[in-house]
This record gives structure tokens, sequence and C-alpha cells, in this order.
């Protein structure tokens, strides 16, 4: 069994959380009985990660403060501090010449009850260097929709809705991902998919079906806060 890591990114601005993101990472958002990060690192810790690595910038003294040495999880937490932004990929640069087994990625801004135990069989048995788990999302449109042609109505439909599978910011990655990262610099996830793509490396979907909110923005904060209460409330 090899000693499982996980690594959280957490140095992003979270401008879109303002006013709450002036004061608090998107990390240490209050949700359920702790913060959006408790919910990520217990799950790790139950799927056997052993040592995490939490990747943040300016907030990154208050994330340590709260977080710790991770005994609390029964984990290891290390630091990495970085001067300037490198994206929801580029931090990972700091495990490159480290890491030796499959690792967990995760953004630290996800509410979500993902069996990690499933996604790291699923993604053995699959052997591509990535995993991203996905989940449905539901897109309505408000209005009637018309297609046209030449100024002629072709079709139309009454406030229809359209599924999308989204990238939840979960990721179960192999250590020759980093054959598709640049060494040095900025680099986002968007880029790490459009560059295996172009280059036909295979990429592999875990389906998660059960919740998931990215609380990046208030109402979605709100929402998982109301989420949590609810379980927490719930007869075990
Ligand atoms: N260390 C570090 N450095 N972390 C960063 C940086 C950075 O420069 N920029 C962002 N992050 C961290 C944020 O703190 C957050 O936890 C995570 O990376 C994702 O950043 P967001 O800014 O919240 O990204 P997003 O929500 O717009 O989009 C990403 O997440 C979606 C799922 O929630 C993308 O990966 C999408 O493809 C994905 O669907
Ligand atoms: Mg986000």
């Amino acid at each position: 069994m090899p000693n499982l890591h996980a690594v959280v990114q957490a140095g992003g601005r979270g401008t879109r959380l303002a006013p709450y993101s002036t004061v608090l990472p998107k990390a240490l958002m209050p949700v359920g009985g702790g913060c959006v990060i408790d919910n990520l690192l217990a799950r790790f810790s139950a799927a056997g990660v052993k040592t995490v690595s939490i990747t943040v910038s300016a907030f990154g003294p208050l994330i340590r403060s709260y977080c710790g040495d991770g005994e609390r999880w029964g984990l290891e937490i290390e630091y990495i501090f970085e001067e300037e932004p490198l994206g929801t990929i580029g931090p990972l640069n700091a495990l490159r010449h480290t890491v030796r087994d499959p690792f967990f990625v995760t953004n630290s801004d996800v509410f979500a009850d993902v069996d990690l135990d499933s996604v790291l069989s699923e993604h053995r048995e699959h052997g591509a260097p990535l995993t991203v788990v996905v989940t449905r999302q539901v897109v309505n449109i408000a209005y009637g929709v018309l297609e046209h042609h030449s100024g002629m109505v072709t079709d139309f439909r009454e406030k229809p809705s359209q599924q999308f599978s989204v990238s939840t910011g979960i990721y179960l990655m192999e250590p020759s991902i980093f054959d598709h990262i640049p060494p040095s610099g900025p680099f986002g996830f968007d880029e790490l998919m459009r560059t295996m793509l172009a280059r036909g490396v295979p990429v592999n979907v875990y389906e998660h079906h059960g919740s998931w909110i990215d609380i990046g923005r208030v109402e979605d904060l709100r929402r998982a806060q109301e989420h949590a209460e609810l379980a927490m409330r719930a007869p075990a």
C-alpha cells in the first residue's frame, strides 16, 4: 500500500466571495461544525491519506494556525508558500521531484461527499495519469429559446435546461502528470486539460452522484451551510 498523499490548493484570492474573502480564505469559510477544509481533510484521512501539502499565499499563516500539523485528523500537514499566484495546477511543481505514487489534488473551496476510496480504485483500474472527479450540473434557461436560420425560426423550446458534466476540482494524479505541466510559473487546470487532449493522453473521469458545492460565491456558501446544517440534524 503506497503512502497516500494529497494536495490542497488554497492560495486563490476568492474575490467572488467578497467581503468575506477579504478577511478569510475560502478554505476557512464556516460550514457545518467547522470550515470547508475540515471536511476535505477528514475525508482524506478516512481514505488512508497520511500526508497533505497545502499550497497557500497571503492567508497561509491563518490556514496554518487553523490546521496546524494535522494531528487532529491523523495527518501530517506541510505548507507550501508561494510568492506569486501559480494558478490551480502550477503549485504542484513543489512536489515534482518527490512524489512516487498516485496522489489526490483538490481545490480548497469544495464542499462534497465524494467517495475517495472508489475514486482511487477506479483510477487504479483505468491507469491514466489523471482522473477527474466530475458531477452533473443543470443550467436552466428562464426564457423561450429560438433557433433561426436566414431570418426564419427553425426550432423553439420553452425554458429548456441543459446538463453538463463539470470538474469538481478534485483529482487523482500519477507522478507522470508532471510530463504535461511546465516546470515553473502559473498553470491552470484548463491549460492542463488542453495540453493532455492535444497530446492524446488519456484522462479518466469518475462520476460523483452525491453532493458537491463550490463555495466560491456567497449564494453557494449559504447553500453549503444549509446543506451541512440539515445533514447535522438528520438522524444517524
Ligand atoms: N496555491 C494556489 N495558487 N492556489 C490557487 C491559486 C493560486 O494561484 N489560484 C486558485 N487557487 C486555489 C483556490 O484557493 C481554490 O481553492 C482552487 O484553487 C480553485 O480556484 P478557484 O478560483 O475557486 O477556481 P474556480 O472555482 O473558478 O474553477 C476551478 O474549480 C472548478 C471547480 O470548483 C477550475 O478548476 C474549474 O475547472 C472547476 O470546475
Ligand atoms: Mg472555486
